[in-house]
């Protein structure tokens, strides 16, 4: 029987330096022959695609409700047409964002009942959890700092940087409270550190779980 792909997930803050780290990882992998596929959410399938676009860039104010449904179909459907498969053929996951950002931002920052956001998650998720996942944890107001500077005139701040200070002090203790709840499957690291010192840190991890399936032949 073929072995099941490794699921991991990135999670942190706007400017945490996750898809630096994603793409790292990503190029560690191709190097050494290992299948996988990457994907970001909100997005990663056409009709993800066009989720994300409303939910990043839609002119009018949306509810909290409205914005956990989107990311919520977003996710149903990357789960089910491109996880689910892949995993199941031995390809491993690696996605930017997964269903902690829900919890995080949508449950704690916006304030939505936990159960409400926990069920809509689950449906969404459909048991496919991520194997472990990557924290990079950094102040909320660095992070927020990090991530406004690489915006220019042309493309500006989205709807969801637009938010005070507080909405990511919230988000960066919501994701530390989880971590602590499930230490197993979360890893913190400090988003402070290298880029190089982060990704070596971030494979060795890996190799140590998952000796077979990502030592170099
Ligand atoms: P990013 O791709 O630049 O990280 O933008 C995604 C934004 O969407 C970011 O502000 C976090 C937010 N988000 C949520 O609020 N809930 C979610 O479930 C996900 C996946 C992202």
């Amino acid at each position: 029987m073929r072995q099941r792909g490794i699921f991991i997930s990135f999670e942190g803050s706007e400017g945490c330096g996750k898809s630096t780290q994603i793409g790292r990882l990503a190029e560690t992998l191709k190097a050494r022959n290992i299948p996988f596929v990457t994907a970001r959410e909100p997005g990663g399938t056409d009709i993800g695609e066009n989720i994300r676009q409303l939910l990043k860039h839609a002119d009018v104010a949306l509810c909290p409700h409205t914005e956990l449904f989107l990311f919520a179909a977003s996710r149903a459907q990357l789960v089910r047409e491109v996880f689910k498969p892949a995993l199941l053929n031995g390809i491993s996951v690696i996605t930017d964002r997964y269903f902690d950002s829900t919890a995080v931002y949508q449950g704690s920052a916006r304030s939505l009942p936990s159960e409400l956001v926990e069920c809509v998650n689950r449906h969404a998720v459909d048991h496919c959890i991520p194997d472990i996942t990557f924290l990079l944890d950094m102040d909320a107001a660095l992070a927020l700092k990090r991530a406004t500077e690489r915006h220019t005139e042309d493309e500006p701040e989205d709807r969801l940087e637009q938010e005070p200070a507080d909405f990511y002090e919230r988000v960066r203790e919501a994701y530390l409270q989880r971590a602590q709840h499930e230490p197993g499957r979360f890893v913190v690291l400090d988003a402070k550190r290298s880029v190089d010192a982060l990704s070596q840190t971030i494979l060795k991890t890996l190799e140590t779980r998952w000796p077979f399936q990502l030592r170099t032949p």
